[in-house]
């Protein structure tokens, strides 16, 4: 396995995607991680993660000294480059040029991390990589035993390496994908030069993970709220092939579900896994807490609490239950452990489960603790879920109740409804489902006049979002065709009596949310 310290990179976290995606198992710790806690992970190497400081002022971060002392593969990116020249006792200055984008590398000797990986070749027979850089220091001078292996116009020391300690730095950045031979360099340096085997695939994380769990709860029972979205459904699969009828499912139906949500969720978990599944029909129970209001946060603060207190009583009404299971996932943890900690176990209020262990004096249980989404993913569809189910845009934990604008009516909650499986059923029909990130109808809280036949008619309108997105911190509007977005229309108009209106929302992230409350 490879430990990768993070300096604070944007893309930090993509280069632990990356060193998954070759099969290697790495995690991803803060740059000042203790060196008892190096030693006892034991990586078979160690990558040094770029950042955004500059190393040759006083006061920046450096690694620990005992990365350098351990014996194994370092590989410094960037950031984690100039201080490892620097700690090392070479020189790093500022540039004359900021380099930022896209840059032309050229490999120089026959380092083992660069060897026969380019792009072009050059007149001379030198190898070319198109890669992309971001950085604004350079290193000028190398530490002892350091050879040149690659340099562009600008920094003639774009990559450098001591053969002999196998330690391995490049300005650019391997782990994005404008760098085009950059999974390649990553795969050479964790697969060649630490000797990692491609272990991490999604049949040994399953037995492993089996196993553990196994290990963990022995012949106790397991509670886990099931939502029907990807990673409790990939819990409930995983926890149901490890310890079956030790664990017990609890699916709220709040009746601010998609449509056909509930029965598909019973379906694939009750009926075809043989899942137990206890699902609780909460429709009045929520929507009576509704009544009168119509602020988001406060509809949000509603429906979360009410979870908890059906929750509560389902779970109260169980016997001998030990374990509360979540699916947390890793970008979680690492968010949650911020800059510093690196070990806090904070649990999501938005998992909707905050507050029930403490009262309950659950342990907790979470086995996509080290995964990330795609591995999620992978698993799931691994362990026979539906890809529908899998690869299904994610829902908000307070469901329809923050798209149906003020208010919530039950009437409304079935005009959205059904509004809602149109779009997304002819998404799916036009093969534009997956090359959105999100996509629902809202419902809007006013009227409007149009023309049914002979008819006026005063009803309801529906907007139509779809956003395009990575990190759903940022987003822009899908260009859906217009031709598409006409038919989803008509079809709204014609089968819902109480909708005369359908209007697509062409605002971005930002200055819009994604969500309309
Ligand atoms: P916004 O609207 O903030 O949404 O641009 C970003 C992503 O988060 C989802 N979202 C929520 N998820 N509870 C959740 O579990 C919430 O209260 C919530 N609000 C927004 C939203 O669907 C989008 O994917």
């Amino acid at each position: 396995r490879v430990l990768i310290l993070d300096f604070g990179s944007q893309y930090s976290q993509l280069i632990a995607r990356r060193i998954r995606e070759a099969g290697v198992y790495c995690e991803l710790h803060p740059f000042d991680l203790d060196a008892a806690v190096i030693r006892d992970f034991a990586p078979r190497g160690i990558i040094l993660s770029g950042g955004p400081q500059s190393v040759h002022e006083e006061e920046t971060p450096r690694a620990h000294p005992c990365v350098f002392e351990l014996g194994v593969p370092v590989l410094g990116i960037c950031y984690g480059m100039q201080t490892m020249a620097a700690q090392l006792g070479g020189r790093v200055a500022a540039a004359t040029h900021r380099e930022y984008g896209y840059a032309q590398v050229r490999a120089r000797g026959h380092s083992a991390l660069l060897r026969d990986i380019e792009d072009h070749t050059s007149p001379e027979g030198y190898g070319l990589l198109d890669v992309w850089m971001s950085h604004g220091d350079r290193v000028e001078s190398l530490p002892d035993g350091f050879q040149v292996i690659a340099e562009t116009a600008n920094a003639p020391l774009a990559g450098i390496a001591d053969e002999t300690r196998r330690f391995y730095g490049v300005q650019f950045h391997p782990e994005v994908t404008h760098t085009r031979q950059g999974q390649r360099i990553l795969d050479r340096f964790v697969h060649d030069i630490c000797g990692c085997q491609r272990l991490w695939t999604p049949t040994n994380i399953i037995q492993d993970s089996i196993a553990t769990v196994r290990r963990q709860v022995g012949t106790d029972a397991v509670l886990l709220g099931l939502s029907g979205g990807v990673d409790s459904s990939v819990v409930a699969a995983l926890l149901h092939r490890a310890i079956g009828d030790q664990l017990t499912c609890v699916f709220v139906d709040n009746g601010l579900l998609r449509r056909g949500e509930g029965e598909q969720v019973m379906r694939t978990f009750a009926r075809h896994m043989g899942v137990r599944v206890i699902r609780v029909d909460a429709e009045d129970r929520f929507l009576g807490r509704l009544k009168g209001i119509t602020d988001p946060e406060q509809k949000r603060k509603i429906i979360g609490n009410t979870f908890i207190e059906v929750f509560d009583d389902e779970a109260s009404k169980l016997e001998n239950v030990q374990w509360l299971a979540q699916g947390t996932i890793y970008p979680d943890v690492i968010e949650s452990a911020g800059a510093k900690t690196g070990k806090a176990k904070v649990i999501k209020s938005h998992h909707n489960v905050g507050g029930l262990p403490e009262e309950m004096n659950l342990k907790l249980i979470e086995p996509l603790r080290e995964l990330f989404k795609d591995e999620v993913r992978k698993i799931g569809i691994e362990l026979g879920l539906p890809s529908e189910m899998v690869y299904r845009h994610p829902f908000p934990g307070p469901g329809l109740g923050v798209r149906i604008l003020g208010e919530v009516h039950r009437e409304d909650a079935e005009t959205l409804r059904r509004a809602d499986d149109i779009f997304i059923e002819e998404l799916r029909r036009a093969e534009l489902y997956d090359q959105v990130s999100q996509a629902f109808a809202v419902f809007l809280p006013v009227r409007s006049v149009g023309v049914v036949g002979d008819n006026r008619q005063y009803a309801h309108v529906i907007a139509l979002r779809a956003v395009e997105t990575i990190d759903f911190m940022t987003a822009r509007w899908a260009h859906l065709p217009y031709d598409f977005l006409d038919l989803v229309c008509r079809r709204i108009v014609n089968e819902i009596p109480d909708v005369s209106r359908v209007v697509y929302d062409i605002t971005g992230k930002p200055p819009g949310t994604i969500e309309w409350e």
